[in-house]
């Protein structure tokens, strides 16, 4: 052995010959300056944004990905004006309505991150349908709902604490995503270049991919391109 402590299990970076994405996770940011541009209201924005989810949802299949995580309300965002965060959560309540028959036709599994047990009790009732809905699920869709990855891993970690064992094996066993794949791609859009408190833990070997596109313009085309450029990337865990 000599200098070498014992190699961390390949399961959670990535074995020696990655095969395509498992699980992709999209910032979906812009829907504001997409507006804006057209001179709409914010709230059109989102509307269109959540227009680009389904068209997502439905041209995703054939893509190979077992999970796709869609960050779309962070903790901070909190800080928008009421009239904001009203459009978001209604935009949401009627997004799983119109939606979630859909999803389980389409073998949809439906997975939640983040403090969505503390929105509003209707949504959070009607999430807890739409999970139990979905329950049978293939592939998931998970949505990020007042999450941050701070609070996240604070979390993981007073529970890992709690049952006597603080490392980064027990506090990742203990993550609102530990049943999901390891992330191998994380995507936003808009232009912005930092995570915003998004998935911290779990992007540390992910492939990093920031595309100008808006997000109500982003179409399932979008995401095979950036499939496609994951393909080309040599992930190296920290080896040669
Ligand atoms: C992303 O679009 C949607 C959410 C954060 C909910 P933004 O609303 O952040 O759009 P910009 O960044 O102002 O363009
Ligand atoms: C990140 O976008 C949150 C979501 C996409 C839900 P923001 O627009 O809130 O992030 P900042 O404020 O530009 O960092
Ligand atoms: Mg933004």
């Amino acid at each position: 052995m000599g200098d070498k402590p014992a190699p961390s299990d390949g399961r959670k970076h990535g074995a020696a010959s990655d095969p395509g994405a498992r699980h992709v996770a999209i910032i979906m940011d812009g829907n504001g300056r997409w507006a804006k541009k057209r001179a709409l209201p914010r709230s059109i924005g989102h509307q269109r944004g959540v227009e680009a989810v389904r068209r997502l949802v439905r041209g995703i299949d054939g893509m190979g990905l077992e999970c796709l995580t869609l960050y779309a309300f962070s903790s901070e965002n909190w800080k928008r004006s009421d009239d904001e965060v009203d459009d978001l959560m209604n935009l949401m309540r009627k997004f799983i309505k119109s939606d979630l028959p859909e999803f389980i036709t389409n073998d949809v599994k439906l997975k939640i991150i983040g403090d969505w047990q503390s929105l509003a009790p209707d949504i959070v009732a009607m999430l807890e349908d739409a999970l139990a809905q979905t329950a049978n699920g293939k592939n998931t869709l998970a949505v990020a709902l007042n999450y941050g990855g701070q609070h996240e891993i604070a979390r993981a970690a007073a529970k890992a604490a709690a049952l006597g064992e603080i490392t980064a094996d027990a506090i990742e066993a203990q993550l609102d995503t530990n049943d999901l794949p390891p992330l191998d791609l994380l995507i936003r859009t808009s232009g912005e270049v930092r995570l915003s408190n998004f998935l911290l833990w779990q992007a540390a070997y992910a492939e990093m991919l920031f595309v100008d596109t808006l997000w109500p313009d982003f179409k399932p085309e979008h995401l095979q391109q950036a499939l496609d450029n994951f393909a080309r990337r040599e992930r190296r865990y920290g080896g040669r």
